[in-house]
């Protein structure tokens, strides 16, 4: 996994701009689930070139880390922590192996499940982010929605398009998705369904699943406006899920 997002690199350098992507969407529906991060130890998994690291510790986060398979994100991660100092911790690791970093009152993890190869993978990965929050911690994640539907609006003009996205997806089946940066890629990962997240997370000890469709905030309506969003909150290529330790 860590050479797919290696080989990408420099490519993400503009993917926050894309709509779908972007603060009055993607951002707005996790930090909503998220809730305040105010004094909170929040480690932040899958955390790429640290878009999201960054935004917890602006919102006032404590301790701020960021863990992320690919050497070249991390790298890039540190670059803006060098350019503009805020104190994030920033670490290369595969979620399903790391080493402990520490007790955190929130785990968060902007499109991290989908990347595991198998059920067991994904359990790896949640055992591991369950023991690393405190009692009581909640873990909020933004990953592919199990019921993204090929029957519906595809989400190209948003910055996204599902490739051969199948009429029935079964578990396990491979997504390929192209990004419409200026350099545009395409990423691989595979279909979850929503019963194999919650009995995967449930296993590891997980509890009170709360899953949240986007929304798109007022200041990106006013934007504009409701009818450019629409086909995408019709069928949003990703959901909000929280869960309680
Ligand atoms: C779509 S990017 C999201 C990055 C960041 N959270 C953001 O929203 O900008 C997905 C990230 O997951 C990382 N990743 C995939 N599998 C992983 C794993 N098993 N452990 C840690 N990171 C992983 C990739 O390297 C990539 O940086």
């Amino acid at each position: 996994m860590s050479a797919q997002y290696d080989q990408i690199g420099e490519k993400v350098a503009d993917w926050d701009v894309l709509p779908v992507r972007s603060d009055v969407l993607e951002g707005h529906t996790f930090f909503n689930a998220l809730g305040s991060v105010k004094g909170l130890d929040v480690l932040d998994l899958a955390c790429g070139d640290g878009l999201y690291t960054r935004q917890l510790k602006a919102r006032g986060a404590n301790r701020v880390v960021g863990v992320d398979i690919s050497e070249e994100m991390i790298r890039g991660a540190q670059r803006a922590e060098e350019a503009e100092p805020a104190g994030l911790e920033y670490h290369v690791a595969d979620v399903a192996d790391m080493a402990p970093l520490g007790r955190f009152d929130r785990v968060t993890a902007v499109y991290l499940l989908h990347y595991a190869n198998s059920p067991e993978h994904m359990l790896r990965m949640c055992r591991n982010i369950h023991a690393h929050l405190k009692p009581g911690g909640s873990f909020v994640t933004y990953a592919f929605n199990p019921e993204f539907s090929a029957r519906g609006p595809n989400s190209t003009r948003y910055g996204i398009t599902m490739l051969d996205f199948p009429l029935e997806p079964r578990d396990g089946h491979p997504i390929r998705a192209v990004l419409h940066t200026k350099t545009p890629f395409t990423i691989h990962f595979s279909y979850w369904s929503r019963a194999t997240h919650e009995r995967v997370l449930r296993e590891a000890g997980f509890h009170a699943f709360t899953w949240t469709r986007p929304e798109c905030s007022p200041a990106g309506v006013r934007a504009r406006g409701q009818a450019f969003w629409q086909d995408y909150l019709d069928n949003p290529h990703a959901v909000a899920l929280r869960c309680e330790r």
